[in-house]
């Protein structure tokens, strides 16, 4: 099958609202008309609480680890080009799912299910850097943003200079690595301008239920 329709089933991989659904069959409502609006691990966590917002994370990230794979399988390529390319069908499904009217969520999870394989050393540095500025500030939008800028570098030091990877491996995941980081950024317009004006909703007072 063609690069086409591997693309199309990484999306539709993607925009399965997993979020939405587990707060959805928990509260009876719609996740996404609380909180910062998102059907994210993070807005989950203060509808339904925190074990609905891990089950939700979870599963987003394995969104992203099926979307590769499917995509892998009926393309019958394993390149990091195709693989990538699926990784952004499969983030821009989770934002802008066709379930859903194209209201979904803002990528973090599902991108750390696609870089879990395309390259995992940077990953676990980014998801270190997310767990340092959650521990310090209890805020996750700022944690996912710097996580999000310190993956391409960490691809470049991890994969090419430290594993000592072909630059013909690591150089597309780090190009696919912007791509997405961008597309996630963008998605977090909103919470950028909250942590400019020092009004982000942070887990610091208030415990995991209720911004
Ligand atoms: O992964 C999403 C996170 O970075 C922000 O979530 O709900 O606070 O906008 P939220």
């Amino acid at each position: 099958m063609s690069w086409a329709a591997a693309l199309a089933l990484a999306y539709l991989i993607g925009a399965v609202p997993c979020g939405f659904l587990i707060a959805k069959s928990l509260t009876g409502e719609d996740v996404r008309a609380s909180g910062s609006g998102s059907t994210g691990a993070t807005n989950v966590v203060r509808k339904a609480g925190l074990a609905a917002g891990l089950l939700t994370y979870v599963l987003d990230v394995l969104k992203g680890f099926l979307a590769l794979w499917v995509a892998a399988w009926v393309s019958g390529s394993t390149s990091p080009r195709l693989l990538g390319a699926a990784g952004l069908a499969a983030v821009l499904g989770h934002m802008f799912p066709v379930y859903l009217g194209l209201r979904g969520g803002k990528g973090v999870a599902t991108g750390v299910g696609v870089f879990l394989v395309l390259s995992p050393v940077a990953t676990l540095l980014a998801l270190l850097t997310w767990g340092l500025v959650f521990a310090l500030t209890r805020t996750v939008s700022l944690g996912s943003l710097l996580g999000v800028l310190v993956l391409p570098i960490g691809i470049w030091l991890c994969d090419g200079w430290w594993l000592g990877r072909a630059s013909e491996v690591w150089l597309p995941s780090l190009i696919w690595a912007v791509a997405i980081g961008t597309a996630i950024i963008a998605r977090h317009g909103g919470n950028l301008q909250r942590l400019y004006r020092g009004t982000e909703s942070t887990f610091r007072q208030t415990g995991w239920q209720t911004p």
